[in-house]
């Protein structure tokens, strides 16, 4: 009999988010190889803008980039965490290879398929690249970078990774980043504007399907991993965007009263008809916002550079010496 290792902290998670009222998943649990390979997907289609802008941001400003990173010609490591498939960031690689920069490339990811894939393309794209991969969570990897040597590190968050997290974990978030920062160091973060409702909504409810299929792949890999039982087409996803607070939400909706085992515990999880799991947030910001969260998280905002269209904005911070 084929003896499975349970991932004991998804088991944990799992639980206690479906336990919750309302009940939620912890979205870090998207990326497994099928998630990865679903996110490439919805980078790609026209809806996402969130990787054209901020890759307008490198394509145009790159050299403004690099002289804010190393002040001139200083050495630098460039620590990217959750990097995914590290498309935007090797456009500004490819400029600081070009003016020489005496540069290093440490990307961290949670899923192995991400880093083999970051990997092959930058070996293949950039060869000569000083690269050193990281699989595991940031909060865990964190304590082994700070260990690396006393170069200059600059922590990037890209994309609009920092808004799947709600104002007070993005502080703690924040601070918990500063404490493996020196005072040399900086953090280069994205951050999703606030725009035209109708432009943010489709990123997240596309007719595609790649949203839909996004979601509920993480009930299969919960099936897959804890040998539950939830029927994925009892599901439906829905997307919302609140104009006001910036929030643009994620939830799985239990199309019928339903129960779902968790096989490898002897829970079941009740659903009531209509009842929804809450799956992500993705908040858009604006520039208080943003300056506020720097302040609030103990780091000062030093540059802000957006795309064309303002839809995307990167923000290099410094972490206040007390
Ligand atoms: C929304 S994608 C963004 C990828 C990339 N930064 C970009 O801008 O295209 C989030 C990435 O973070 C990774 N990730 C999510 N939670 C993580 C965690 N706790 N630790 C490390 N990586 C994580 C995922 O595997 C995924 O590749």
């Amino acid at each position: 009999m084929e003896v499975k290792t349970i991932n004991q902290q998804l088991l944990t998670d799992v639980l206690n988010g479906l336990t919750h009222r309302p009940k939620y998943l912890e979205s870090k649990y998207f990326y497994d190889d099928e998630g990865s390979r679903i996110f490439q997907q919805i980078m790609q289609m026209p809806e996402y803008y969130l990787t054209n802008s901020e890759y307008d941001i490198f394509d145009r400003k790159p050299e403004e980039i690099l002289q804010w990173f190393s002040f001139g010609n200083n050495p630098v490591d460039i620590i990217e965490l959750g990097a995914g498939d590290g498309f935007k960031t090797r456009v500004l690689l490819r400029h600081f290879m070009n003016k020489e920069a005496d540069m290093r490339y440490m990307p961290v990811d949670i899923s192995e398929e991400a880093n083999r894939r970051l990997l092959a393309a930058a070996q293949k794209e950039l060869p000569g690249l000083y690269i050193k991969p990281y699989t595991g969570d940031f909060f865990d990897v964190l304590p082994q970078i700070q260990m690396i040597d006393n170069r200059r590190k600059v922590f990037m968050f890209l994309g609009s990774s920092i808004g799947n997290f709600d104002q007070q974990d993005a502080v703690r978030f924040f601070k918990h980043i500063g404490q493996f920062m020196n005072k040399e160091d900086l953090l280069f973060t994205g951050f999703d504007m606030k725009k035209d409702p109708a432009i943010v909504l489709p990123a997240y409810d596309d007719p595609h399907g790649y949203t839909a299929a996004f979601n509920l792949n993480l009930l299969k890999r919960i099936n897959r991993e804890l040998d539950a039982d939830f029927d994925v087409s009892a599901f439906k996803h829905y997307a919302t965007y609140n104009p006001v607070s910036g929030e643009a939400k994620s939830y799985l909706i239990s199309k019928k009263t339903q129960k779902v085992s968790i096989g490898v515990t002897d829970q079941t999880i009740h659903f009531d008809n209509w009842e929804p799991i809450f799956m992500e947030v993705s908040q858009k910001y604006d520039e208080d916002m943003i300056r506020k969260l720097a302040n609030d998280s103990h780091f000062s905002l030093l540059h802000n550079v957006a795309d064309e269209k303002h839809y995307f904005m990167n923000s290099l911070w410094r972490k206040n010496i007390i």
